[in-house]
């Protein structure tokens, strides 16, 4: 059975004007490592990210996408928009959309089935938060979500799991934590997709930073990482992709 293959991500969130194309030219001149390396900044730059990066192996992405293809959806932006401004992959569902914009595991899915119909990897974000982990919920949330937040194939999916009380707060799960549910990720994914779903990457997300990164991704089924906030410099973004 093919093995996953290995990714580190940066999720910029709401950081990045101009100065911050710097970072991005630094990463894609970097030499390649193990792993395939993308950087999701906002909206606003991806089309100049991406020129920075033409010519190396650095992947631009998007950090959210509308379902439908065009039409009246103010503010909204479609994957024929993501494409054209030179994006490769799109994050879906991540906890802060599901929280701050009321995201559903159907909305998430219609998202991520537009992204990769379109051409685009779909980086499928899932997690529980404190009070769930809290009372012993964290392994049926994780079925729930995944079970109705991915597309309905394998092709161009990643699915990323990031516990929600680990994102920004310098906390993370331990390591058999961590095991146990990318273990039942992967056992999701092999149960529905098959081989596919054997070769589906799997990352850690939730404050990785340097420090982490090796013991992190050298769990079993963890197939690389969604970083935030240390991928705001190519420095800490190119120290955790040296764990791999
Ligand atoms: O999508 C990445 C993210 O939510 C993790 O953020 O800052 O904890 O690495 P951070």
């Amino acid at each position: 059975m093919a093995a996953a293959r290995k990714m580190i991500v940066g999720n910029w969130k709401m950081f990045g004007t101009a100065p911050m194309l710097a970072e991005i030219t630094a990463i894609a001149a970097a030499p390649a490592g193990n792993a395939k390396l993308a950087i999701c900044p906002p909206f606003t730059l991806i089309e100049r990210a991406a020129r920075a990066a033409q010519g190396s192996a650095l992947a631009i992405g998007a950090q959210d996408v509308h379902a439908a293809d065009k039409g009246a959806h103010t503010g909204c932006i479609s994957t024929a928009m993501l494409i054209d401004s030179g994006a490769t992959l799109v994050i879906v569902g991540h906890s802060e959309r599901r929280a701050d914009n009321f995201e559903t595991d159907a909305q998430v899915k219609a998202k991520a089935t537009a992204a990769v119909t379109a051409g685009l990897e779909a980086i499928v974000c899932i997690g529980e938060t404190e009070a769930q982990r809290d009372n012993g919920q964290t392994l049926t949330v994780i079925e729930t979500q995944l079970a109705g937040s991915l597309p309905d194939a394998a092709d161009r999916l990643v699915v990323a799991y990031e516990p929600v009380w680990a994102i920004g707060t310098g906390r993370t799960p331990t390591e058999p934590q961590v095991a146990e549910v990318h273990a039942a990720i992967r056992a999701h994914l092999e149960k529905r997709f098959g081989a596919p779903g054997a070769a589906t990457p799997i990352l850690y997300g939730g404050s990785v930073k340097p420090e982490n990164a090796a013991n992190l991704l050298g769990l079993p089924n963890v197939d690389g990482a969604l970083v935030g906030g240390a991928s705001l410099t190519a420095a800490s973004f190119l120290a955790i992709a040296a764990a791999v």
